[in-house]
């Protein structure tokens, strides 16, 4: 019998075996009131302790800015209980739908989102995803090495029917060969009907072997756009491994107070793949050059950085981020949790920050060796400890928009509009060098600074939706807004509506 404490779900799902005896089964009875009794009480706990936390630290930054608090339910993974199982749905299956994702963790993880909504919609069998083992981190991880395969398959199942595996009478190896093809990116549900549906006529199995922005933003059907949000917030959990090593870095940073997660996006790859080079020395420039050659798949190999730092497309350098958090309001006592692989210039490009703001941590100083080393080898799992102190802490801070910034931010939309600055860099390198040459004194430089960020703390408002450059819009995966919006006061909310919905 199991008692692996995996929640209260599990063990009612065991319960009910014909061969238990009387007694046993009493047992067992008192065991699950006792945990619903427990869990309820941390529940509590929890709450009060983020009604305390989130209450003392707006003190901080209420000086530029405050939400206004709207009577959401907060839907914060870590305190609910996982709900009862759902019965299966009964459909026909048209086929199997395997799926190769590319790219980092975060992309993936939105990849996975999409895959699910395109077998639902279509009636198929998804077959759990491939990772990507290929990309610039080169991470070996499956999709269980990261991901509750289990819970992903199991919570889904009203939906679609998710198995681990093609059929083996489907296997190369009795001569069937499956139709391999990238999926059109960011498509919206009629193409996936009017081109990919036929297609299972033919072949039973249909592998995508390229995965990321495959589904528009917008224009699809609400319940499309709400099983994506489920997936990602209910259905992907980490592995309990995971989960429990991100909890307990949570727990260290609250038991010192509020603290400020900094995705630092300073690291190697970025830099070479962006052609950034702006405070590196000259040998740094020429290696990342060199880096940049070096992988093919990075089309851009003359780039001037200048050029690109004054467009707003460099993640700022640990410099530049130290003077806006300052400028922010960010004072010496703020704790900070730097979320992020191993920047580049290490300590020497990190000295700046660290002397205006001493409380500076990460996963690396705050765990012990032995604690960290299962995940070496894996960035993935790095970033997925990273992914969730980011999700929980009192603010955070991106200082470049990628996959990683947009999908915490819209997580943090998700949890009840967590504070999220989003920096405006194309501006904030003006400012910058205005203030470097003194043409903004530091008091001018604040002013601007804060005001230029106002409007941009992850406050409730409507996706932009750009026809035809689904590239610039805004992204669904950063601000879902119909999964965060329910009932007649969504305007009130978000804002008057003019989309065209389907
Ligand atoms: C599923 O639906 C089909 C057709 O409606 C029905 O014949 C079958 O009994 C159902 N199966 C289950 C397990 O409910
Ligand atoms: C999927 O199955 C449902 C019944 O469960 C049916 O109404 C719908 O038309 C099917 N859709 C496709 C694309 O097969
Ligand atoms: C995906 O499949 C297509 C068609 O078979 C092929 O041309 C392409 O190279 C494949 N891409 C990847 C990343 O495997
Ligand atoms: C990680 O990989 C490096 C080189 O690929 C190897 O030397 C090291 O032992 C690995 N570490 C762990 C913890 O597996
Ligand atoms: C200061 O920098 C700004 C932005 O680069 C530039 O527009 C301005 O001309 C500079 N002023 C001086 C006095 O150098
Ligand atoms: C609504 O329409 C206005 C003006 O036509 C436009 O500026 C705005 O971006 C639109 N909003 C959305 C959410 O499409």
């Amino acid at each position: 019998m199991e008692v692996r404490s995996e929640g209260i779900q599990v063990r009612c799902d065991k319960l009910p075996a014909p061969v238990i005896p009387r007694t046993r089964l009493r047992i067992w009875f008192i065991r699950v009131c006792s945990s619903i009794v427990l869990w309820t009480c941390f529940v509590q706990l929890v709450t009060v302790s983020e009604l305390w936390h989130s209450h003392f630290f707006s003190g901080i930054t209420n000086r530029i800015y405050h939400i206004t608090q709207h009577p959401l339910h907060v839907k914060d993974a870590i305190v609910q209980a996982p709900p009862p199982l759902p019965p299966p749905r009964n459909y026909t299956s048209n086929g199997f739908l395997r799926v190769s994702c590319n790219g980092g963790l975060n992309q993936m993880r939105a990849a996975i989102c999409d895959m699910v909504t395109v077998a639902r919609f279509l009636n198929l069998t998804l077959v759990v995803p491939e990772l990507d083992k290929t990309s610039f981190w080169a991470d070996p991880s499956n999709f269980e090495d990261i991901f509750d395969v289990r819970h992903f398959i199991n919570s889904l199942r009203d939906e679609v029917r998710i198995v681990k595996r093609v059929p083996k009478k489907f296997s190369r190896k009795y001569g069937y060969t499956m139709l391999q093809m990238p999926p059109v990116s960011w498509s919206n549900e009629k193409y996936y009907v009017e081109q990919i549906l036929p297609l299972f006529g033919k072949h039973k199995v249909l592998h995508f072997n390229k995965t990321d922005t495959r589904l528009s933003n917008n224009g699809l059907p609400v319940d499309l756009q709400k099983l994506r949000c489920r997936v990602n917030y209910q259905a992907l959990k980490f592995t309990p491994v995971i989960e429990n090593l991100g909890h307990k870095l949570i727990r260290m940073l609250q038991e010192k107070g509020p603290f400020v997660a900094l995705h630092l996006r300073y690291e190697m790859d970025m830099l070479a793949f962006s052609g950034c080079t702006n405070g590196c020395s000259e040998e740094e420039a020429e290696e990342l050059k060199r880096m940049r050659y070096a992988f093919p798949w990075w089309r851009e190999k003359e780039i001037v950085s200048q050029e690109r730092r004054s467009q707003g497309l460099c993640p700022l350098t640990p410099e530049e981020t130290s003077l806006i958090l300052q400028a922010l309001g960010f004072d010496r006592e703020t704790q900070i949790y730097i979320a992020a692989g191993e920047i580049y210039g290490g300590d020497r490009r990190l000295a700046q920050l660290r002397s205006a703001f001493p409380r500076i941590v990460k996963k690396e100083t705050l765990l012990a060796r032995d604690e960290l080393q299962q995940f070496q080898n894996h960035s993935s799992q790095m970033a997925a400890l990273d992914f969730m102190v980011s999700v929980a802490s009192n603010i955070f801070i991106p200082t470049y928009y990628g996959n990683m910034a947009k999908v915490v931010e819209g997580h943090r939309r998700y949890s009840g509009f967590k504070k999220t600055i989003l920096l405006d860099r194309k501006k904030l390198v003006e400012l910058l060098d205005m203030h470097r040459n003194g043409t903004l004194s530091w008091n001018e430089f604040v002013d601007a600074i804060r005001q230029a960020h106002e409007k941009r703390m992850g406050q409730p408002t409507r996706r932009m939706v750009i026809p035809d450059k689904p590239k610039e819009e805004d992204y669904f995966y950063a601000n879902p807004h119909e999964c965060l919006c329910e009932g007649t006061n969504c305007d009130d909310l978000l804002g008057p509506s003019n989309s065209t919905h389907v």
